[in-house]
């Protein structure tokens, strides 16, 4: 793993497989249980709840040691990422960036901004939703990560979503439940952010930390993971019907071939089913449709 203090980039060998980058097209998250160590953990907790100095291993350009203070105590406390171990141990945690170079190539760019969301529990659910200023589309420019440093049962209300709802507009009863990412202390999340979810409800008392903030690509996309042998672009499993030509899309845009997709419908590529007796038609097809992502652009973007 090269770590580029200057740039705030790295770079490391990519982790996951075609399936696996497929997978989080179609699903839109990854789960790390307990990838961070629980010194870390700890030390994270003690810097939330302003038991440690502040040690930033640099000052940013234009800011003051008082922007610095004023920024820890606020609920965005991003100077967390100037410390010399929660870079290390949190931002460059080996499974972690692993995955972060196969979603978003090289040189990929570590975060400015770091939400906390702290709780006192227990609590009820929050409601289902999206997070501000998400937008729908093929391109994945950036992925959201979310940090547990203490252990986060279900019973102490960790982060809940909905698998494959990154790709459109969703709404949902709070009723209705969805994927629990619970786990132990140092458990690190990866989802689109575009992907509907929500606090659960805690049912414990105690103090919930957890940390959110963004990684960003800085190179056009190729299909430089792990390549599997057996892997055919033909016949891997996009998803069902409405799903499969927006995760084909996202897909295909990850492999640098966004422009190139077209599709023709119907049961055609990149659709199918286990009960085919051949590969679907329509794959590679030059002419055809793009998906249409955004309908009458719920997400408030233009093109
Ligand atoms: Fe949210």
């Amino acid at each position: 793993m090269q770590y580029e203090p200057q740039n705030r980039t790295f770079d490391c060998e990519p982790t996951l497989t075609d399936s696996q980058v497929l997978e989080f097209c179609r699903e839109g998250y990854l789960l790390l249980p307990g990838v961070v160590p629980d010194e870390i953990n700890q030390r994270t907790c003690d810097y939330l709840e302003g038991k440690i100095e502040a040690n930033p291993s640099f000052i940013p350009a234009g800011m003051t040691a008082e922007d610095l203070a004023r920024i820890r105590a606020s609920h965005e406390p991003s100077t967390i990422l100037l410390e010399d171990w929660f870079i290390e141990y949190v931002l460059l945690n080996a499974e972690l960036t692993g995955a972060m170079c196969s979603l978003l190539g090289n040189n990929v760019g570590l975060p400015v901004l770091v939400s906390h969301h702290g709780v006192e529990c227990p609590q009820p659910a929050q409601g289902w939703h999206h997070d501000a200023d998400y937008i729908f589309g093929p391109e994945l420019n950036f992925v959201e990560v979310f940090y547990f440093p203490q252990d986060t049962p279900v019973e102490l209300g960790p982060t809940e979503l909905v698998p494959g709802s990154h790709i459109g507009s969703n709404q949902r009863e709070p009723e209705k439940d969805g994927v629990s990412c619970h786990g132990p202390a140092g458990t690190l999340g990866i989802h689109h952010q575009s992907v509907l979810h929500r606090r659960s409800a805690s049912t414990v008392t105690g103090y919930r930390h957890m940390l959110k903030y963004n990684y960003w690509r800085t190179v056009p996309p190729q299909r430089n993971w792990i390549i599997e042998e057996d892997f055919e672009l033909q016949t891997a499993y996009y998803g069902g019907h409405n799903v499969a030509r927006y995760v084909g899309h996202m897909f295909h845009w990850l492999c640098g071939k966004g422009d190139e997709y077209r599709i023709i419908g119907g049961q055609g590529w990149p659709w199918r089913t286990e009960n085919q007796i051949g590969p679907s038609y329509g794959f590679e097809a030059t002419e055809g449709y793009l998906p249409d992502w955004r309908k009458n652009n719920p997400d408030g973007y233009a093109k």
